[in-house]
C-alpha cells in the first residue's frame, strides 16, 4: 500500500517530466492537429491562440498535480484567452466540434509522452488518471468560457443584423412613404390656390395628390408584407414564390426553383437563408434594371447551395461596397451567411448581370 505522501511526492515528479518534456507535448499535439486536419492550425493567429491555451492548460496542469493552485494571475490570463477564443471561432465560423476534437488531441498529446516516459511504478496507472482528470479539469472552465463567448458574439450579431433591417425600414417610411405624402399634401395646398383662378391647373394637382396619395398606400402595404415576410415557416419554396410576386414587379420575369427535400433544413438555416436571398432579390430589383430574376435552392444532405441571378447592368465589385453606399444589404447577407459557417461568393460585371451563390454546410442528423 503507498501513502498518500508517497504518492503526492510522485505526482511532483509527474509535474517535473512534463515540464521537461513541455515542448515535446507541444510538438505532438501540433502533429496531430496537423493529422486530423484541423482548420485550427491553418491561419497563423488561431494556431498561436491554440499554442498557447496547450502551454496555459499544462502550466495549469503542472501547478495543480503540485498542490498549487493558479495565481489569480494565470487564472485572468486563462480566462481572457478563452474569452478570445470564442470570440475568434465564432468570428472565423470554426464550429465547435473543431475545438472539442483539439482537447482530446491534447489529452492524446500529453498522456502519450507521460506513458512513454514514466519511470514503471505502482502508482504509475493512478498518475496518468490523475494527470488526465487534471487536464479534463483545467479544459472544463475554459470549454465553458470560449463557448459563453462564442454564444453572445452570436447573440450580439443577430441583434445588430435584426437593428440593421429596422434601420432599413425606417429609412423606406422616411425616404418614400413619408416623401410621397409630404407630395400630396403640397399638390392639395397648392389645389387650394388655384381652385377658382386656374381651373386646369388646380385639377392637375387634384390629380397629383392622387397618385402620390396612391403611391403612399402601395408604398405601406409592400412594408408591411415585407415585415410580415421575415421567416419561411411554411417552408422555402413557398416562402420565396410569394417574395417573388410580392416584390418583384411585373415587367421583370421571375421564377423559383427548390430541389431537394426541404426537411433537412434547420427552421433557423432556413429562416436565415431566406433572408438573405430576400436581400439578394430586393438588390436586382432595386438595382439592377433587370428583365430576368432567377432563384435557386439546392438541398443536399450535408450541404444547401443556393442562388440569387440577374441579367440586369451588374456592377464594378469593390467600387460600390456598402461603405461608399451606404446600404448594408451585401455585409449583412455575408454576416448572415459566415454565421451559419457557410461561404458567400458573388459575381457581377458592369452590363453582364449579377450572380449571388450561397453555400452552407448541414450537419448530418440535424434534419427538423
Ligand atoms: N443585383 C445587383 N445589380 C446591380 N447592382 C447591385 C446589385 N446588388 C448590389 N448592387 C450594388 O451594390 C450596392 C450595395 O448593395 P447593398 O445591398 O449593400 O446596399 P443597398 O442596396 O444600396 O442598401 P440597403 O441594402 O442597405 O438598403 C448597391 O447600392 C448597388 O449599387
Ligand atoms: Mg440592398
Amino acid at each position: 500500500m503507498i501513502g498518500h505522501e508517497t504518492f503526492t511526492g510522485h505526482l511532483d515528479m509527474v509535474a517535473d517530466l512534463l515540464e521537461a518534456r513541455l515542448e515535446e507535448v507541444i510538438a505532438i499535439y501540433e502533429e496531430r492537429l496537423r493529422a486530423i486536419r484541423s482548420p485550427l492550425i491553418s491561419e497563423t493567429e488561431t494556431r498561436e491562440q491554440v499554442m498557447a491555451q496547450a502551454r496555459s492548460v499544462l502550466k495549469e496542469v503542472t501547478g495543480t498535480l503540485r498542490g498549487r493552485g493558479m495565481s489569480s494571475d494565470m487564472q485572468q490570463g486563462a480566462a481572457y484567452l478563452s474569452e478570445n477564443i470564442g470570440v475568434s471561432r465564432a468570428s472565423g465560423s470554426v464550429h465547435a466540434f473543431h475545438s472539442l476534437r483539439a482537447v482530446v488531441a491534447f489529452s492524446e498529446a500529453t498522456l502519450a509522452v507521460l506513458v512513454d516516459n514514466l519511470p514503471p511504478s505502482p502508482t504509475s496507472r493512478s498518475e496518468v488518471a490523475a494527470v488526465a482528470l487534471t487536464i479534463q479539469n483545467s479544459f472544463m472552465e475554459r470549454v465553458m468560457r470560449a463557448a459563453m463567448a462564442y454564444a453572445n458574439y452570436l447573440l450580439e450579431k443577430a441583434h445588430a443584423s435584426h437593428a440593421d433591417e429596422r434601420r432599413r425600414i425606417s429609412r423606406e417610411l422616411h425616404d418614400r412613404v413619408a416623401h410621397s405624402i409630404m407630395v400630396a399634401f403640397r399638390s392639395l395646398e397648392l389645389h387650394e390656390v388655384y381652385e377658382g383662378k386656374d381651373p386646369a391647373k388646380a385639377q392637375a394637382k387634384l390629380e397629383l395628390a392622387k397618385s402620390t396619395t396612391q403611391e403612399a398606400l402601395e408604398l405601406t402595404r409592400s412594408l408591411s408584407r415585407e415585415l410580415r415576410s421575415t421567416s419561411a415557416g411554411e417552408g422555402l419554396e413557398i416562402a420565396l414564390s410569394e417574395l417573388l410576386s410580392i416584390s418583384v414587379p411585373w415587367e421583370i420575369q421571375s421564377r423559383v426553383s427548390v430541389e431537394g427535400d426541404e426537411s433537412l433544413l434547420m427552421p433557423q438555416v432556413r429562416d436565415e437563408l431566406f433572408l438573405t436571398l430576400r436581400e439578394g432579390i430586393r438588390n436586382a430589383v432595386t438595382h439592377s434594371k433587370a428583365s430576368t430574376i432567377i432563384v435557386e435552392v439546392d438541398i443536399a444532405e450535408n450541404q444547401v447551395k443556393a442562388a440569387v441571378e440577374d441579367d440586369g447592368s451588374g456592377f464594378i465589385l469593390g467600387r460600390k461596397e456598402p461603405r461608399t453606399t451606404g446600404g448594408t444589404g451585401l455585409a449583412s447577407m455575408k454576416e448572415r451567411t459566415a454565421l451559419l459557417g457557410g461561404t458567400l461568393s458573388l459575381t457581377s460585371e458592369p452590363g453582364a448581370g449579377t450572380r449571388i451563390e450561397i453555400c452552407l454546410p448541414l450537419l448530418p442528423g440535424s434534419r427538423r
